[in-house]
């Protein structure tokens, strides 16, 4: 009953690695009082899917137990192709007629059998003319958050809240910075194996979309490029001195093009729905936020600001928390796990 304060605890589990965050919450404000980062896990995760079950369940509660989180219920997410999120337009209805209507809907959105998905919605404007109101429509496939649950139980744990990795981003940058209500921000999360893009605009997520782009990509192309080995490939991406002779730049690029083409048609999109005339912002974060020249390639490529997302803005924390290593550099890759624990 006393000193013992409340946290929240948000568990990310990547494809690179298992993130988990503990904060409290007083009047203060929100402090971040623990947090850890699991060892690489490979192949374990694909595409936002679990291979290795055992490997993963047993990664998350070795990494509670060695971080000696005490908390057992834990906010997390889930990401990847099998996760949709779509703004539509269906015809004015109560909310709760909405939850029947719903499903019918979403058959013509979801690319999966509407028995297999999970779906959850939000009015985002209940009244876009006398017929319309706008909806965000989330659909994920059961079997992956059945999953996802099954494994955090048999790692102990209580799963409270299944999110979705592009809007704990979001819930993370709202939490720690003023945007403007008329700022359109493109909200970027680069990781090993998938890039969540967001864009957003006062609180609405107008376009949200998970692709195929990540460090295991930027590794690749070193690799292919230079003919070297894995760990020496993830050393140049990581800036080390050993790899002078490696120009990452150029590899970027060519694999972030991709990103770019993607974001420019996400625009041109947003354009002809009439949601927004331009980005005027982008903000990264993930792991990867920080690789040599990704930055300065967003930035020329679409022509507006680009930052790495503090997490930790408005958050406080024991610099003890991190050892010695620099917040700033580890930061961006908790965004996810900070925005479920903000949850
Ligand atoms: N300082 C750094 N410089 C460059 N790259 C880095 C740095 N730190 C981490 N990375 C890269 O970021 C990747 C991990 O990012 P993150 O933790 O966001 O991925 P993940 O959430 O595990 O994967 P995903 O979400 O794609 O399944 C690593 O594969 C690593 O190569
Ligand atoms: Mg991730």
């Amino acid at each position: 009953m006393f000193g013992k304060k409340k946290t929240t605890v948000g568990l990310d589990i990547g494809s690179s690695s298992i993130k988990v965050v503990e904060l409290a919450h007083d009047r203060s404000g929100d402090r971040l009082v623990n947090f850890g980062v699991s060892e690489p896990l490979s192949e374990a995760i694909v595409d936002g899917e679990i291979m290795d079950r055992q490997l993963v369940h047993e990664a998350i509660a070795n990494l509670l137990e060695s971080r000696q989180i005490r908390n057992r219920s834990v906010v997390t997410a889930v990401s990847g192709r099998a996760v949709i999120v779509k703004k539509i337009l269906m015809d004015r209805l109560s909310e709760e007629d909405a939850k029947e209507a719903i499903q019918w809907e979403a058959e013509q959105h979801v690319p999966y059998d509407i028995n297999d998905v999970s779906l959850d919605f939000q009015i985002i404007n209940p009244n876009v003319d006398q017929k319309k109101m706008q909806v965000l429509l989330v659909a994920a496939k059961k079997e992956m958050i059945q999953n996802h649950a099954d494994i955090i139980r048999e790692a102990g744990l209580t799963p409270v809240i299944i999110d979705v990795d592009s809007f704990a981003i979001q819930n993370c940058v709202e939490a720690n910075y003023d945007l403007r209500s008329d700022e359109v921000v493109a909200l970027v999360n680069i990781g090993a194996e998938i890039t969540n893009v967001n864009i957003v605009e006062n609180q609405v997520p107008h376009f949200t979309k998970d692709l195929s782009v990540g460090s295991n990509a930027f590794v690749e192309g070193i690799q292919r490029r230079y003919n070297v080995s894995q760990p020496d490939a993830l050393d140049a991406l990581r800036g080390k001195s050993s790899s002078q002779s490696i120009d990452v730049a150029p590899i970027i690029q060519a694999a972030c093009e991709d990103l770019s083409v993607q974001l420019d048609r996400a625009i041109a999109y947003l354009k002809s729905s009439g949601d927004a005339e331009r980005v005027d912002r982008i903000l990264l974060s993930g792991g990867s936020a920080r690789v040599p020249g990704l930055r300065e390639f967003l930035n020329t490529r679409h022509q507006v600001p680009v930052d790495v997302v503090n997490p930790l803005q408005k958050i406080a924390y024991d610099e003890g928390l991190f050892n010695g290593e620099s917040a700033e550099n580890l930061a961006p890759s908790l965004t996810v796990a900070i925005g479920l624990a903000l949850r």
